[in-house]
């Protein structure tokens, strides 16, 4: 015998479309239950979150130069400008840029030739090329990703490419006299 479609609780919910609701209930619990303590592991603790700050001597950087390190297991890329690649950032109108941020906001009071950005393209998250001597810097003079063709300016900015947005600036500090930097 065939279940009847229509109307078995009374209510006009159809018996298939109660077995349907119950069955997703059911797994929304399950699912809750589930992620909590997943979430909860997930979340560093504040011992782990200390450890994975890093500390980069960026005395040696000449201008031009750019070196790479690696923070919380990704690139780092530290990159100390030159002065003709600071006044290319500057003349860029901020209207002309996708990710809108002058080189002023992605650098710190004072320290504004020093560049400090992860090493991850935006777009999909390859290591762009351009902070090791001899790589290609691309259209821009910046990083140039060569995994969809993602070109970022001196300032390590988004100009033409898939990447939606400049490459990420982490939070850092300089000790007294700008030879270190700690990030994290
Ligand atoms: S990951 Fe860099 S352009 Fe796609």
């Amino acid at each position: 015998m065939v279940a009847p479609e229509t109307d078995a609780t009374g209510d006009g919910v159809r018996r298939r479309d109660f077995i349907n609701i119950a069955a997703v209930s059911a797994a929304g619990v399950g699912g809750i239950a589930v992620l909590y303590p997943l979430i909860s592991q997930m979340a560093p603790s504040a011992d782990v979150l200390a450890e994975s700050t890093v500390e980069v001597d960026v005395s040696a950087i000449e201008p031009g130069q750019a070196i790479k390190a690696i923070f919380r297991k990704q690139p780092l890329f530290l990159r100390r400008l030159t002065d003709a690649e600071i006044a290319e950032a500057d003349a860029v109108p901020l209207s002309d840029l996708r990710d809108p941020q002058s080189l002023e906001e992605r650098t710190k009071a004072g320290q504004k030739a020093m560049l400090i950005t992860m090493g991850v393209c935006t777009h999909l998250g390859c290591v762009p090329l351009g902070a090791a001597e001899g790589e290609a810097r691309g259209e821009y003079g910046g990083y140039f990703c060569p995994c969809h063709g993602s070109h970022y300016d001196t300032a390590a900015r988004i100009r033409k490419g898939p990447a939606p947005t400049n490459l990420l600036v982490p939070d850092y500090e300089f000790n007294a006299d700008g030879t270190v930097v700690t990030v994290g």
